[in-house]
């Protein structure tokens, strides 16, 4: 190291240094440190944006498409904030050529979006429609046509209404008619797609689904049922990855996009590490754990008792059905701590005082984006992971510039991005990252009042604005670096 560069480091002028002349000989020998800050991503990673069939298509009533519990559950008085359904959303339905023209502007490289169960079996079972299959093929060409890779995800929570009123996920069925219809989408796109997800956050639909009632269908079920219908969940996963699997052409890839509980140390010292560890498996048993090792932990079945799911070993070795990648979407950490209790360790629920983005759930921690992709590759050996979401919500404002300002958001994603660049830098074989999301779009419950995009969207006249966070992304994107 150059004396200049010395003093650059220790942050002062070399011939000011007050350095005994030993001390100062070991700093000049030391090895020198990259002169460049640049957080640079091994060649191809592949840089996306994601989305979701509900979210951002409209047109409900177009192309012969079914009714899903969220057409029900939003047009029911008092469950979405304002009353917002996602009858138009971003009209992606009609507007996707333009949209694609945005990702292509922004050099994105690939594409997650959702398919729309009820465009390609509006009953959810019998005789599928050709305007789905077509709408989807169009899209995807489009996509092809501009140099972006589809990753496609066969169930974004927008369950058929028909299936609901047979009990939806409770009814052991719906996992053989998910499996179906999972099995014959896939066929009908495998020549132009190669990476196919199963479900979306099993546990958000699970939990908020029909243990709060704060999703659709809106129930409460209690903790002996939602055991049982998540066991059907994820029993619902394994079948569909062998329907996939049967139906698609050799070479496919075969997925999930898991929400993990993204287990974080409190402080990265070898005791909680060690407790993280533990945590990761247990905090995740009735989802990713069962779903890689075919079993649930001791610790979920004693801590369920008498509500424990029944299964036969048979459905167990469906549920592990061997995957070829894992996607995870993580936007928070579970801080988690060592402790003497039986189980190792403790998760710690933060102050009050912790920030957070403007979704009051989404508790800001870039470290989970290090650890989450870290231990699934450790855990279970996994080689092919993406990030398949990551985003953060805002209060965006135009600005009298017409500009969008979202400092907070690129604030967010400079320091998720260099935790992810850490852990890749370190081996971890993550290959690509989505973030949510190219469009602001129908946030669910909380319906057009959060704004995920990085392209805001004025929901009166569909105009498209890309806010700062999309230019800082088109540049992380050509650079392939965070900085
Ligand atoms: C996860 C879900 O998959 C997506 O639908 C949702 O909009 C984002 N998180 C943000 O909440």
């Amino acid at each position: 190291m150059s004396r200049r560069n010395l003093a650059r480091v220790l942050g002062g002028s070399a011939a000011s240094l007050c350095l005994p002349h030993t001390a100062s000989a070991t700093l000049l020998n030391a090895p020198a440190p990259d002169p460049s800050p640049a957080r640079t991503f091994p060649q191809g990673f592949l840089w996306g944006s994601a989305t979701a069939s509900y979210q951002v298509e409209g047109a409900i009533h177009e192309g012969g498409r079914g009714t899903s519990i969220w057409d029900t559950f939003s047009h029911t008085p008092g469950k979405t904030f304002n009353g917002d359904t996602g009858d138009v959303a971003d009209d992606f339905y009609h507007l996707y050529p333009k949209d694609i023209e945005l990702m292509k502007s922004l050099g994105v490289k690939t594409f997650r979006f959702s398919v729309a169960w009820t465009r390609i079996f509006p009953n959810g079972t019998g005789a599928p429609n050709q305007q789905g299959v077509d709408f989807y093929r169009r899209m995807i060409e489009a996509l092809l046509a501009k140099g972006i890779q589809p990753f496609c995800t066969l169930y974004h929570w927008d369950l058929p209404q028909t299936l609901q009123d047979k009990g939806g996920w409770e009814n052991r069925d719906t996992a053989k008619a998910f499996a179906d219809y999972a099995g014959y989408t896939a066929g009908k796109l495998s020549d132009l797609v190669s990476h196919f997800m199963t479900m979306n956050e099993m546990s958000t639909f699970v939990e908020l689904g029909y243990g709060t009632g704060t999703h659709a269908p809106g129930l409460k079920v209690g903790q002996k049922r939602l055991a049982q219908l998540n066991h059907y969940v994820v029993l619902g996963h394994g079948m569909s990855v062998q329907a996939i699997r049967a139906q698609t052409r050799p070479g496919t890839k075969i997925g999930i996009a898991d929400n993990i509980t993204a287990t974080t140390p409190v402080i990265e010292s070898p005791e909680h590490i060690a407790a993280t560890r533990k945590a990761f498996r247990e905090e995740n048993a009735m989802f990713l754990t069962v779903v890689e090792e075919g079993r649930y932990t001791d610790q979920y079945l004693k801590r369920l008792g008498p509500d424990a799911p029944k299964f036969t070993a048979e459905e167990m070795k469906t549920i592990a059905s061997p995957m070829d990648f894992v996607g995870v979407n993580i936007y928070t950490p579970t801080y988690v701590r060592a402790d003497n209790s039986e189980k190792g360790y403790a998760v710690v629920t933060p102050p009050k005082s912790y920030p957070h983005m403007y979704s009051s759930w989404l508790n800001i921690g870039p470290e989970a984006l290090y650890w989450g992709p870290k231990l699934i590759h450790e855990t279970w050996n996994v080689k092919e992971l993406y990030i398949t979401e990551n985003g953060a919500s805002s209060k965006d404002e135009v600005a009298p510039d017409g500009e969008i300002y979202d400092t907070d958001r690129v604030m967010y994603l400079r320091n998720y991005l260099t935790q992810l660049h850490r852990g890749v830098s370190e081996g971890i074989p993550v290959k690509g990252y989505f973030l949510w999301s190219l469009l602001d779009n129908y946030e669910w419950a909380d319906g057009y009042e959060k704004r995920f995009g990085i392209t805001y969207v004025d929901f009166k006249t569909q105009k498209r604005t890309p806010k700062l966070s999309a230019k800082f992304y088109k540049d992380v994107i050509a650079k392939n670096e965070v900085l």
